[in-house]
Formats: C-alpha cells, sequence, structure tokens
C-alpha cells in the first residue's frame, strides 16, 4: 500500500511567481512553500486503475529503463500541455518559471539541498552526465588540467556515460582510470578497497584524479554503491570533483546530498518517481559559471538553473 497526495487538481497554480525575479533568480533561503501532505492509502485497485494503460498480459518489469508513469499524471502531463497551447506567449512570460521553480523546490526539500539554486531540471541523466564531463574538458582544452589528469569510475558504469568521456574528456588529453568490480562482489570494503586502488593508478607519474564518477545505483548488475564511503576516499586522496550517477535513485532509495556530498548528483525523476518522460534533476553543490547545459539557449551565461528552463522550442 502506498499514499496519494491530498490534491487532485490536474493544473495545480505556480504559487510562487511574486517571488521570482524576470531572470529567473530566486532570494536566498527560498525554500518549497509546503510539502505536499499524504492523505489515504491507495489500494490495489486504485494502483492497476492509475496503470491500467499499460498493454494487459504483458509483466512490465523493465521500469528501470523507461519508468512507468501513472494515469493520473499523465492526465496533469496533458492538462498542462493544453493550458501551454492555449495561450503560449501567457504560459511562457507568466506561468512556466513559476512551474520550474515550484518543481525545483519541491526537489530541493527532498533531497535535503541547502538552497534552491544548487537544483536544476535536466530531461535525463545522460544531459547530467554532459553538463558535468564538458566542464572537465573545458579544463583541459583551457591547460587547467594536464594529460597526466584522470578520470575515474567503475567498469560498470552506465555506457552512455562511458562513451560521453570518450566524446568530452578522452580526445583532449585526459586519461581514464576504469576500476574493474568483480561482481558478485562480497562487501563495501571490497568496493572501497578497489577504488581506492584505482585512486592510486590515477596518481602514477605525477597526476591529479580531476573528477570520480559513481553509480549509485549500478544499472547491470543492480547493486547499491557505497557512496558515501566512496566519496570520502575520494575527499581524502585529493580527487576534486564526484559526480554520483543516481540514475535509479530518487524513489527507490533516500537521497540526501547533503549526506552524501557529492559535487555533482543526477536521479530521473522519471524512473522510480513516477514523473512523466522525461525529467530528472541535477543537484550542484556549488553555483559555478563554468557548469553549461551543452544546447546554448538565449539564457546560456546566467547560470545552470535558469539556463535549463529554457533550452529552446521543445515539448
Ligand atoms: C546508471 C544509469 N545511468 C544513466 C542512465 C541514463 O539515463 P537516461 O536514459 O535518463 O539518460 C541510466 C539509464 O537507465 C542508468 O541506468
Amino acid at each position: 500500500m502506498t499514499t496519494l497526495p491530498q490534491s487532485h487538481n490536474p493544473i495545480p497554480n505556480p504559487s510562487m511567481d511574486n517571488q521570482i525575479h524576470r531572470n529567473g533568480a530566486v532570494e536566498p533561503n527560498h525554500r518549497a512553500a509546503k510539502k505536499p501532505k499524504l492523505a489515504h492509502s491507495i489500494s490495489d485497485s486504485e494502483i492497476r486503475e492509475e496503470f491500467s494503460h499499460h498493454q494487459r498480459g504483458v509483466a512490465r518489469i523493465n521500469n528501470g529503463s523507461f519508468g512507468s508513469c501513472p494515469r493520473s499524471v499523465l492526465a496533469a502531463q496533458s492538462a498542462w500541455q493544453l493550458r501551454f497551447l492555449q495561450q503560449p506567449d501567457d504560459f511562457f512570460f507568466n506561468v512556466l518559471r513559476g512551474g520550474i521553480l515550484e518543481s525545483r523546490a519541491i526537489v530541493a526539500d527532498l533531497i535535503n539541498a541547502d538552497h534552491i539554486d544548487r537544483v536544476s531540471l535536466v530531461d535525463n541523466a545522460t544531459t547530467a552526465a554532459a553538463i558535468v564531463l564538458q566542464q572537465i574538458g573545458r579544463r583541459f582544452v583551457h591547460g587547467h588540467f594536464r594529460r597526466e589528469d584522470s578520470v575515474i569510475m567503475f567498469h560498470c558504469a552506465y555506457q552512455a556515460v562511458k562513451k560521453s568521456i570518450e566524446a568530452y574528456v578522452t580526445p583532449i588529453g585526459g586519461t581514464v582510470v576504469e576500476v574493474q568490480l568483480p561482481f558478485p562482489v562480497r562487501s563495501d570494503e571490497e568496493i572501497v578497497s578497489e577504488f581506492k586502488k584505482g585512486i592510486e593508478k590515477g596518481k602514477l607519474n605525477g597526476g591529479r584524479v580531476r573528477l570520480a564518477i559513481i553509480d549509485h545505483v549500478t544499472s547491470m548488475p543492480s547493486v547499491v554503491l557505497p557512496v558515501r564511503e566512496l566519496i570520502k576516499v575520494c575527499r581524502e586522496q585529493g580527487v576534486e570533483q564526484v559526480f554520483v550517477d543516481g540514475a535509479h535513485a530518487i524513489g527507490s532509495l533516500p537521497v540526501d546530498v547533503k549526506e552524501i556530498g557529492a559535487d555533482f548528483y543526477v536521479s530521473n525523476l522519471y524512473k522510480w518517481f513516477f514523473s512523466p518522460p522525461s525529467v530528472a534533476f541535477l543537484y550542484c553543490k556549488e553555483n559555478s559559471n563554468d557548469v553549461h547545459h551543452p544546447i546554448v539557449s538565449q539564457e546560456y551565461g546566467k547560470g545552470l538553473p535558469v539556463c535549463l528552463l529554457y533550452t529552446s522550442h521543445k515539448e
């Protein structure tokens, strides 16, 4: 049994427009106005009804790839789409920013971020990986990093993330350290120990490990990695930045970004949090002007949360 939010109004009115400046900046210490209240338990038949659009006779066990969006959420999404189509100018200038801000505030509360500006909404985890890896790539290009410097990850990192390293980091001189994790792993200690050996490798020839990429839940096979312990090792060993790929985490595990302590943390909201496809959040510990969306829009240069408000026209 699980619980449903109290309000079933499919088109919530963004309530925070008056606190937003035109450029999307918000007042310091801004928090989500209200936490959604959980009202009543949801019965088995209501759950079945929520997923009655799924093809009959097929057991959908691959939620990890595409998620599965409840009917009521899809209905709310359609209502928002209609509201946009009714009056796009009004929607774009007067509604969208407030709505996105409200969503960011809810996510910030959920993951214990200390400020809403640390939270951006992105399309998916792969976009977040591009954002993080492009800023690493730029530092190699600009000579801040050297050839001996590296990015470290486990061999089981998600393929698209590995390919992103191939695209954004290795062609411009960065080295990659891939830590082998023999499955089945027996203990967290074993994982941490293999990771430490990888960092030592990254530091050979005077190099520095500039970025560690750590999955919170690996994709195949599915293993929850001891992210906090691994990040502690990163800090002790002078790893400069840590990006946690928590694609499968939110909704399936508690996510407290302050406790976890990564520089960047992404999780897909469309998988185990049951949002419509496709949306994810990217938490950035610091606001840096060097972190941008790969698509350059008119909002470029205004900081990640603002430049993500509008990445040109799309659904
Ligand atoms: C661990 C991991 N990282 C990243 C991704 C990519 O997510 P997306 O397709 O939303 O970009 C996935 C997809 O399932 C994943 O399992």
